[in-house]
């Protein structure tokens, strides 16, 4: 099947049309944050379950029980997606947690009125496409990936669902209420999770002690989350994602591109992230 069939053109991005028919996007577009909301943004496939995982551990001190008996996606329900309008957000107690894949211009108007804080996760672009290159097989609501050299060209064009990971970072790195948001990339937390929780923790204002910050990051690690039924996925039925094709939890590395792309492909990707990437100021951790 093709973008017509299995992708909504929305503010100029595709989104996969199964997951987010239009009464799920007006639910976003009119949905009312609150101050204490926490916000979890990221490009598909730069770390949003591990953050999923991480923030509630944080939020509870430690308490498993949400993530132990709870969904991801019903534990840090995405705002644009078709569950968000039935799982009653409005009467969620605060602090609620919330996750997101929109670009920062597609965030509706009361996030900003309101600057609830987010956490903007970044994966180095290879290693995004990698994944999705992975993932985009295994489901039947996005279109195949086809061959490599296609899905690149695709990526790298943002003609891939939530559009172009270069408008996506700079839209968010460009954010005129950055005091709200914490920038932390997937490899700070693939070489240090323990200061990356601790981090994520004061950014929270919920500061734990040492031991349990030791505990958070034992839990979230990839072996362990990987055995968590409640964040692998394998509550989805095999129709909607095949994981015998990829796992959800694939291999939970960075830099698994040097196993995937060519050399000639490696240097065309650098290429247009250097043009692409010009301006912008920020040092990223794969740079
Ligand atoms: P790989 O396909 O490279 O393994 P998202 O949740 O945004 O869709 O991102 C999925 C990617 O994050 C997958 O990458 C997945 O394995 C990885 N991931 C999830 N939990 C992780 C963890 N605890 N440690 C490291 N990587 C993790």
């Amino acid at each position: 099947m093709t973008e017509a069939d299995l992708y909504t053109l929305y503010k100029g991005v595709y989104v996969p049309s199964y997951l987010h028919p239009p009464q799920s996007l007006k639910y976003y577009e009119e949905f009312t944050f609150r101050p204490d909301d926490i916000v979890i943004v990221t490009y598909p496939k730069s770390g949003t379950t591990w953050m999923q995982e991480i923030v509630p551990l944080i939020m509870s001190g430690g308490n498993p029980a949400s993530v132990e008996t709870l969904h991801n996606w019903d534990r840090v329900p995405w705002l644009e997606e078709h569950r968000a309008c039935i799982l009653n957000l409005e009467r969620r107690p605060s602090p609620r947690i919330f996750a997101t894949h929109f670009q920062y211009n597609m965030m509706p108007a009361s996030y900003f009125k309101v600057k609830p804080k987010v956490i903007y996760v970044m994966r180095n672009p290879k290693d995004v496409f990698t994944s999705s290159f992975h993932y985009y097989g295994t489901t039947s609501f996005l279109v195949k990936p086809g061959p490599q050299s296609e899905f690149l060209h695709k990526f790298l064009n943002g003609k891939v669902m939530f559009g172009s990971w270069f408008d996506h970072v700079k839209g968010w790195l460009n954010a005129e209420d950055s005091e709200c948001i914490m920038y932390i990339s997937y490899e700070e937390m693939i070489m240090d999770l323990k200061d990356s929780v601790t981090r994520i923790a004061l950014f929270l204002e919920k500061p734990l002690e040492a031991e349990v910050i030791e505990k958070i990051a034992e839990r979230c690690l990839f072996k362990n989350m990987k055995q968590n039924k409640m964040s692998n996925y394998s509550a989805v039925p095999r129709d909607y994602m095949d994981q015998t094709k990829s796992e959800f939890l694939r291999k939970g590395i960075a830099g698994d591109w040097k196993n995937q792309l060519t050399v000639a492909e490696a240097d065309y990707f650098d290429a247009v992230y250097k043009d692409k990437m010009k301006d912008v100021k920020y040092k990223f951790a794969w740079d």
